[in-house]
């Protein structure tokens, strides 16, 4: 057994990393966080789980105000075109959210303030003072990203306040020399300004001794953690001085906004409060976020992880009530055939243009045959193509098909009886079983990757086992024989809607609506059972995966 029944969890709740509204998304977020909650989340739903799956977009951070600046428009209208694109993409990709919610609502404003003034309440923040690059002209500071200057280390007259494109040294605005406004290009005097600061500091004992109970974080995530517990956790500011965000709820301080990692996890908080205010519950969330026995998780990339690792898990402390993460699957990065998939680089491929060229459940299960779980990956289009045209249509789509075609021409459309079992048919039950048993493992554990292996494993079994039973042969022969294997293999076609359920969730409503069964027969416990009734009628088959063309993955690569 490789199944480990953990804690007695009572409920779950599991996040993926809210993305920025201030361009589409990519399919790198979808391998980074979005496809693994969505596949562990809808498995936890067929095991009959209480299971809440939430995100949103991040609308926050200077790199929105910046391109509102730049394309002279209102913050406002970018995170509104963007949120409204990706949250439609997300959904076409499958992804089913209880909620997919924004950081700019005033439920999430609110809920931020009110986390910051119970750390300031209880004293736990300081202000410290800073020297900072601001614009007489602009009448405003400028943020890292907004200051443009020569490299102090390798001379590169176009380094960015944070850091240089040149030589990849980090940088502060005021290590620049000669800076200049991004923006108007105004030369900035150096002026001060008072921060709150969070006391990250104080917090590593208690993480480390926290991180110290679990024993099944991935390994990646444990090594990070690690790098930064050796260093030594420093503590951060928690205000800037941008007018897009949330106002920190402080007088004197008013002009300032909360940093935007302060309030963006907290939107995990208010998105939960929101669904609970749609559904006629508003203390609803509370049984999520106070209560012991709910087991959170995080999904995102590698670039997240001290904020959910580290940051969160210490302002959550920090707060006090709230349960504090299970696990953080993060995983590393998928890249473009061999390239990084990032926004900077201009190689990418937005999650809005692929699920309105290639049937959803290919592109998900691509990405989940390939996930960046343990080491970065490469999506390559022929990839995508293969599994498509011999996996997905060669293995799984042809036995449904050829199953379908029995049943349809040799018994009416209808299940034909079980008679009496031999022994390659008890084996399949078992190997359908003992595959049963590995696939929850995988999913409990975060090994999409293994589960969608082990699941097609017991479709190349099954072809297999048509292959071996001939009910060609046995049609014609002894049609007792034949109707048993039919009633098989319809058998298995039911249990393949349910195990590709959460990598497949269009392909197997469909196989469900081929069968002629309802929502309640996607369950995980039925999986296993041969729970179809002798007698009933199928309805029409139809072709679940269509092959694509070499020309058509030129025109795509
Ligand atoms: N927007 C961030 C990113 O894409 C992730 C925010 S996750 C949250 O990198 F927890 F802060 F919400
Ligand atoms: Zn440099």
């Amino acid at each position: 057994m490789f199944f480990i029944m953990e804690k007695n969890y009572k409920k779950i709740l599991v996040t993926s990393a809210l993305t920025y509204a201030n361009g589409y998304t990519h399919l790198g977020h979808i391998a980074g966080s979005l496809l693994p909650a969505d596949i562990y989340v809808r498995f936890q739903r067929l095991l009959g789980r209480d299971v809440l799956y939430i995100c949103g977009s991040d609308e926050h951070g200077t790199a929105i105000e910046m391109s509102a600046i730049k394309e002279n428009i209102t913050p406002k209208e970018i995170i509104d075109k963007y949120h409204k694109s990706n949250k439609k993409a997300y959904y076409d990709l499958g992804m089913s959210f209880d909620i997919y919610s924004r950081t700019s609502t005033d439920v999430h404003r609110a809920t931020s303030q009110d986390f910051f003034m119970n750390l300031y309440n209880k004293d736990l923040l300081y202000t410290k003072t800073e020297k900072q690059l601001y614009s007489e002209k602009e009448k405003r500071f400028l943020a890292d990203r907004f200051v443009i200057g020569t490299c102090p280390v390798c001379g590169f007259e176009e380094a960015t306040g944070d850091e240089c494109e040149n030589c990849g040294s980090s940088l502060t605005p005021l290590e620049l020399k000669n800076p200049r406004s991004k923006i108007t290009g105004d030369t900035p005097v150096v002026k001060e300004s008072n921060h709150f600061y969070f006391p990250l500091s104080k917090y590593q004992q208690s993480l480390e001794t926290w991180q110290g109970t679990k024993n099944n974080w991935k390994p990646n995530v444990i090594n990070y953690c690690a790098g930064w517990f050796k260093k030594g956790l420093q503590d951060r500011a928690i205000t800037r001085d941008l007018d897009w965000g949330v106002p920190v709820p402080v007088e004197g301080y008013d002009e300032k906004v909360l940093y935007v990692w302060f309030d963006a996890p907290i939107g995990y908080i208010s998105a939960t409060k929101e669904l609970f205010i749609e559904r006629n519950n508003p203390d609803g969330w509370k049984d999520y976020w106070y209560n012991g026995e709910t087991k959170l998780v995080h999904f995102l990339g590698k670039d997240n992880i001290i904020f959910h690792a580290i940051f969160f898990p210490a302002m959550l402390m920090a707060h006090g009530d709230f349960v504090l993460a299970d696990n953080v699957p993060a995983n590393e990065f998928m890249n473009l055939e061999g390239s990084k998939l990032s926004k900077r680089r201009g190689n990418i491929i937005y999650v809005k243009d692929a699920v309105e060229k290639i049937n959803p459940d290919t592109i998900r299960y691509t990405i989940a045959s390939n996930m960046p779980e343990n080491r970065d990956t490469d999506f390559y289009w022929s990839d995508l193509q293969a599994k498509n045209n011999n996996e997905l249509g060669a293995i799984l789509g042809n036995f449904i098909n050829r199953t379908f075609v029995f049943a349809n021409k040799y018994f009416d459309g209808t299940i034909p009886p079980q008679n009496e079992l031999q022994d390659i048919d008890t084996n399949i039950k078992l190997r359908l079983n003992s595959g049963l048993e590995k696939i929850e493992a995988d999913y409990e554990n975060y090994k999409f990757k293994d589960a969608v292996t082990d699941s097609m494993n017991i479709v190349r079994d099954a072809n297999k086992y048509f292959n071996d039973t001939e009910p060609w042969k046995a049609v014609k022969e002894n049609k007792e024989r034949c109707e048993t294997i039919i009633n098989i293999c319809l058998q298995l076609v039911h249990s393949f809607a349910v195990i590709f359920h959460p990598v497949l969730p269009f392909s197997t409503e469909k196989i469900l609506h081929m069968l002629n069964k309802g929502k309640e027969d996607l369950s995980w416990d039925k999986a296993g059972d041969f729970v179809l009734k002798p007698g009933h009628r199928l309805n029409q088959p139809e072709i679940l995966f269509n092959k694509i063309e070499d020309s058509e993955i030129e025109k795509l690569s």
